[in-house]
């Protein structure tokens, strides 16, 4: 059998750039290079693709892949006439090459999480891993990924939606719904992004406009929800879409909530425990309910969806997937499975493996009658 190339496409159009490129250096790390091939491709904030000719030089154990870019390899395909052709260009591969590559979109939200990229590995009939098109964008949407958990009845911590339409509108009158039906605190949130930016907790009537108007700078759709005051398990999935799942673990904070900060800065005082201190039958559900989540959501591959626990009622409510979970030095996803025997090499391995399979079964198809 003929070695399998790993494309990691890494970086991307998206706020969350940077932590894409510390996740994309885990794969660097952690890839089994006696099994795999590695071809990095980096996409700059501009949303431009470099491939990565001159990596010979690079650390061998880097926090963060750089982006150089360098076009010179750039051009092996002159005149895309299919999808195939365009990704083969764009990421600087031959196309006799590209039946042995296997894609890893390592972009947080916008333009590499939300089914963007994965469709055109779909349209290119590339295998790649993680969900694909459909999961991804359903999985990107705090507000659609909601309304299929709870129709599949799965709690969700009550919200109401705004969007750009709605809110010019009427600003006044969506504020007043909004407290009348949810109280204080609210949290305010873009329904399309992740990392916590563009997040306020809203703990006057006063303040909940700017917080408004400052989600709709990220995403022309946003959610509006009760602020519980919670304790935050997280559970990382991997598999075919009955995927297994991982221990539970537990956000520790000790700050208002998960922001940006907490999740990155060096200085951050949120801490993780591993497992989760949950009695076995709370650990059993939150495992249980991850996996109908999994299902529900069309999902593939991997995801770590996230808990809250009410802390004044213990009831669960389901908060969001992230199906391209961070892979940083500090990353859940890596750390729960790590916890769970499968170390960062072993969990790779078993990526490439799924994306493989599926590609397998989309082959398989009739595509006539
Ligand atoms: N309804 C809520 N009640 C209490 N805390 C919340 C609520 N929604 C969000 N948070 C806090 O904000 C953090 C980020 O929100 P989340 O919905 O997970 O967005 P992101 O995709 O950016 O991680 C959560 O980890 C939690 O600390
Ligand atoms: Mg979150």
């Amino acid at each position: 059998m003929t070695k399998k190339t790993l494309v990691l496409i890494y970086g991307g159009r998206s706020t969350e750039h940077d932590v894409a490129c510390r996740s994309a250096a885990f794969v660097y790390r952690s890839l089994n290079r006696t099994k795999y091939d590695l071809h990095l491709v980096a996409i700059d904030k501009t949303g431009d693709w470099y491939p990565q000719t001159d990596t010979a030089k690079w650390e061998m154990e880097p926090a963060s892949l750089p982006i150089h870019r360098d076009r010179k390899n750039n051009a092996i395909v002159q005149h895309p006439t299919n999808p195939r052709d365009a990704l083969a260009a764009l990421c600087g591969l031959e196309i006799k090459n590209l039946s042995d590559c296997i894609f890893f979109p390592m972009i947080h939200g916008v333009s590499g999480e939300d089914g963007t990229l994965q469709g055109l590995f779909e349209l290119a009939g590339v295998p790649f891993i993680g969900p694909d098109t459909l999961g991804s964008a359903v999985g990107m949407d705090k507000v659609v990924a909601k309304r299929l958990a709870a129709s599949a009845g799965i709690p969700v911590v009550p919200f109401v939606e705004v969007n750009d339409e709605t809110w010019a509108g009427g600003k006044e009158s969506i504020c007043r719904r909004a407290i009348d039906l949810l109280g204080l605190p609210l949290f305010v949130k873009p329904a399309r992004l992740g990392s916590s930016v563009g997040i306020k907790k809203v703990k006057t009537p006063g303040d909940l406009p700017a917080a408004i108007e400052q989600a709709l700078e990220y995403d022309d759709k946003v959610l509006i929800e009760i602020g519980l005051e919670v304790r935050e398990v997280e559970c990382a999935m991997l598999g075919t879409t009955r995927a297994k799942p991982s221990v539970v673990g537990e956000v520790i904070l000790d700050a208002d909530f998960y922001s940006y900060e907490e999740k990155y800065a060096k200085n951050s005082r949120a801490s993780t425990r591993v497992p989760a201190d949950l009695t076995p039958e709370l650990t059993l559900e939150i495992q249980k309910l991850s996996g109908r989540l999994f299902e529900v959501l069309s999902l593939y591959g991997m995801a770590r969806v996230d808990w809250f626990i009410e802390k004044k009622t213990g009831q669960i409510y389901f908060n969001e997937v992230n199906t391209i979970p961070g892979f940083t030095e500090v990353s859940h996803y890596p750390l729960f499975w790590s916890k769970s025997g499968k170390d960062g090499t072993t969990l790779l391995s078993e990526l490439i493996e799924l994306g493989l399979h599926r590609a397998k079964i989309k082959a398989a198809l009739k595509r006539e009658v």
